[in-house]
């Protein structure tokens, strides 16, 4: 195994790197065409740890569960998220989530926790059975539609819904998807490097982030003003104080409804698009999960937080496609101090970042990694509990995701009314990820052809 020691920690030793980059950008306009293919190649060639140049900055890749593993357990004074996520900053706002210290951060956080409480699951999944069913019936009998593109704006309607409520969803939703969108436009390569440049699409986004500051203050002042309590996010960010007593300020509820939506909206979509898609690519599986419908929806078709439960075999395909196609292909940490993993030391300065693409992707963890099987996850295999650290779609740790179980309650919802309502059919002959966005999802169009029943 190659090795490289710097002359000036002779006794260290580093992790070995890949080569031919070029000077200065390093492995950069690979990375950029095809990260995955990058990181895949890295781990052949060398294992569990290696590292690359990107634009001056080194970078570790760990990936398999005991690498991953000792990514999560790290402590934020050790692997800062808040460092290498510094992008977020301009968007979710000052003092906010990243912009806040690990201790801020984690209480803004824990804020969030009683909207995600299993009485308040229960009103969200009415209200996206409401907004899914609303959004189907507008289809035509028959047509094809760019899945994506859908899943999408159908999981805007519902975070609407479900984050800020129900006088924001009904009257505002045009004007929000517009401001969202320009927040969106500045997620690209130049802002996770320099997020603050004279660029269009920056000016755009900061004027967006301004006019949701306002639309929201509004809301927040007509609550206050009426008294109106409602079972949304926004109602419980309203009622959160602070250990020492303050509320939260208008910039604050805009900025952690935001990191919500900027964490949850488009990775929701992209894992419900590819559900889909795999599903269709693998007909077979279709059988037993229009079954399973049947059996839990027969009597009442309610999509009540128990039936929803009861989804195994369409939560397994979830989950395989969460496996095979992860919305967030790779986590990123800043070094503050020297970390080590094994014999070798990442010296403080440096990126280090874990891969759910490439981890997910291992013949010893996944047998038969590239074979779509969503029975691997059933009770007797549940390859994802062999450890704790190979089934990263979520991430680990003390970051890992708050907003799993809303996401699959959404998958299952958007996925049960489809099938049932549906008979779809796969229009491309492949559909490939995009990994020029930072959430990777199907390339686009990716059409699917439906009939409804
Ligand atoms: C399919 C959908 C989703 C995926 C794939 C996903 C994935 C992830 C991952 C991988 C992380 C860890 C990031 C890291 O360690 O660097 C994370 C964190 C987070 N997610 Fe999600 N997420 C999803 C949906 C949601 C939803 C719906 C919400 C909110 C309702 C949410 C809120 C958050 C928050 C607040 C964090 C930061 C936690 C922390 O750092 O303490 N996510 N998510």
């Amino acid at each position: 195994m190659a090795t490289t020691y710097t002359p000036s920690h002779p006794t260290k030793k580093y992790p070995p790197r890949l080569s031919h980059g070029l000077p200065y950008l390093g492995h950069a306009l690979e990375f950029a065409r095809d990260p995955v293919g990058l990181l895949h190649k890295g781990r052949q060639q060398f294992g569990d740890i290696f590292s690359f140049y990107l634009i001056g900055k080194q970078v570790t890749v760990l990936t398999g569960p005991n690498a991953n593993q000792a990514f999560f357990k790290a402590p934020d004074h050790q692997l800062s998220a808040r460092e290498a996520y510094k992008f977020t900053i301009p968007i979710f706002g000052k003092g906010i989530a990243y912009d806040a210290s690990p201790e801020i951060m984690s209480e803004q956080i824990g804020f969030v926790f009683p909207a995600l409480r299993e009485e308040r699951m229960r009103t969200y999944a009415q209200f996206m059975a409401q907004e899914a069913q609303a959004y189907f019936d507008s289809w035509g009998s028959s047509g094809e539609i760019d899945l994506l593109s859908a899943c999408n704006e159908l999981t805007i309607f519902i975070a609407g819904r479900c984050l800020i409520g129900e006088e924001f969803r009904t009257h505002l939703t045009t004007e929000f998807a517009h401001l969202y969108h320009d927040i969106e436009g500045a997620l690209h390569l130049l802002g996770f490097f320099w997020p603050y440049l004279p660029l269009p699409s920056f000016k755009r986004r900061d004027k967006a982030r301004i006019r949701m500051v306002e639309l929201i203050a509004e809301i927040v002042a007509n609550r206050r003003n009426q008294g109106i309590e409602t079972e949304d996010f926004l109602q419980t960010l309203i009622a959160a104080q602070y250990s020492d007593g303050t509320a939260l300020s208008e910039d604050n509820i805009t900025g952690l409804l935001l990191t919500l939506l900027f964490a949850g909206q488009h990775t929701s979509a992209v894992l419900a698009a590819w559900t889909g898609i795999l599903l269709l690519q693998h007909p077979q599986y279709l059988p037993t999960i229009l079954q399973e419908q049947k059996q839990v929806f027969g009597e009442n078709p309610e999509m009540s937080l128990t039936a929803l439960g009861r989804l195994s075999d369409l939560e397994s395909a979830i989950r395989e496609a969460e496996r095979m196609r992860p919305p967030l292909v790779m986590l990123m940490r800043q070094i503050l101090e020297d970390f080590e993993y094994e014999e070798y030391t990442m010296p403080a300065g440096g990126l280090v970042m874990v891969s759910s693409a490439v981890s997910h992707r291992i013949a010893e963890v996944f047998p038969n990694p590239d074979r779509y099987d969503p029975s691997r996850f059933a009770p007797g295999r549940e390859e994802h509990r062999q450890h704790r650290y190979a089934l990263i779609g979520f991430g680990g740790g003390r970051h890992r995701c708050i907003g799993e179980a809303f996401a699959y309650q959404q998958v299952k919802v958007i996925w049960s009314i489809l099938l049932q309502q549906f008979d779809l059919e796969l229009v491309q002959g492949s559909y490939e990820p995009n990994y020029t966005t930072w959430v990777v999802g199907p390339r686009q169009p990716c059409l699917v052809r439906y009939q409804r029943k």
